[in-house]
């Protein structure tokens, strides 16, 4: 099977009065459609500047972007148009029309497209159900919430009838429990309409939420990519770890003090692996940090244990949990 999305050896360089920012270093990556393909990285690594090449919104410097099977380097502008039909992107910041209402905004991009009105405003309430916004649709932006507006937008992308669907940081002007419900929607709209979706994000968080694949960008460089499972059970490199880490409260307490963190990939609990192990010792262990979450329906987790201070023992503890299958690591080198 042909990737939906097929990025070759991206280049993007930015060529500024005193230097050029070369915000894109021969990236490649195979994007398969149904996928919902998370691309993480800090402010600035690049991630915006390859979302707007995936639809030429940005011409790349080098490097080939195939999608549905074009090369979009060879098309001729009105190609161009066409080919970025199929591919819809929603924002931080919404870009909703403030002077339109909330049904006149999804008729949009239809009303472009030369449908009539009475057909738009029906499969606009069509859109605005699924995105469960069907009573507001008379209201106008400014009286919603950053949650509904953002749903607005996904009712309009939807409106254009998208294969793929690239959001740039969509959760991250919403608050956690706000953008849950956000990515829960596009989980939904990736299921049932098999939208491919590329999700640009700086929080692993949101990653580990709804994406099946990852890849982490560095100061425009493609540094690790995978599916989302194993990138968090066995992070390589150092950028990843730092990503999984970010969101460890008391980070800060955990330098120095011989820390490992633990990473489950079955079904199970970690309870009575650490219960054992205490009892088989007969030394306590410090739980610093745990949590678990469903990944695609099944429970995962991870979990940071201070050992004891004995070096042996610890030594040891570590050898037990890894004869558990548990994927551990040494934190301390990567806390900042
Ligand atoms: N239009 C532009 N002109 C010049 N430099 C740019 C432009 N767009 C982005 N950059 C630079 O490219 C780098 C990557 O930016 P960006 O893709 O926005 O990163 P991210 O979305 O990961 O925060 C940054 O150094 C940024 O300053
Ligand atoms: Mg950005």
């Amino acid at each position: 099977m042909e990737p939906i999305i097929k990025i070759e050896h991206l280049n993007k360089e930015f060529k500024m009065k005193d230097t050029d920012v070369h915000a894109l270093q021969d990236v490649s990556l195979d994007i398969y459609k149904g996928d919902i393909y998370g691309i993480i990285g800090m402010s600035g690594a690049g991630k915006s500047t390859l979302v707007r090449c995936l639809n030429f919104l940005e011409r790349p410097t080098g490097g080939k972007v195939t999608v549905n099977g074009k090369d979009l380097s060879a098309l001729s502008e009105t190609d161009l148009r066409k080919a970025r039909k199929d591919i819809g992107m929603i924002f931080q910041h919404f870009n909703l029309l403030m002077q339109r209402s909330v049904i006149d905004n999804v008729c949009f991009p239809m009303e472009i497209a030369g449908m009539n009105r009475r057909e738009a405003r029906k499969k606009a309430m069509e859109y605005l159900k699924i995105v469960d916004l069907e009573e507001k649709a008379k209201a106008y932006p400014a009286q919603l919430s950053g949650g509904q507006k953002q749903r607005v937008a996904i009712a309009r992308v939807l409106a254009s009838d998208p294969k793929i669907l690239l959001c740039d940081e969509a959760t991250s002007a919403l608050d956690p429990q706000t953008t849950k419900s956000i990515l829960q929607l596009l989980k939904q709209i990736n299921r049932e309409f098999g939208i491919t979706i590329v999700v640009i994000t700086h929080e692993m968080a949101v990653v580990q939420e709804i994406c099946s694949h990852v890849a982490i960008i560095d100061q425009g460089n493609l540094v690790e990519h995978g599916t989302v499972e194993e990138i968090f059970l066995a992070p390589k490199s150092r950028e990843a770890k730092r990503l999984i880490y970010q969101g460890y409260e008391k980070v800060a307490e955990m330098k120095g003090k011989r820390c490992v963190r633990i990473a489950f990939s079955e079904n199970s609990s970690f309870e009575p692996v650490i219960g054992n192990m205490v009892l088989a010792f007969k030394a306590p262990v410090n739980i610093l940090y745990a949590n678990t979450r469903d990944l695609d329906g099944v429970a995962k987790g991870e979990m940071v244990l201070q050992l004891p201070e004995d070096e042996e023992l610890a030594k040891k503890m570590v050898a037990f949990l890894k004869n558990e299958r548990l994927a551990v690591e040494e934190l301390e080198s990567y806390v900042s």
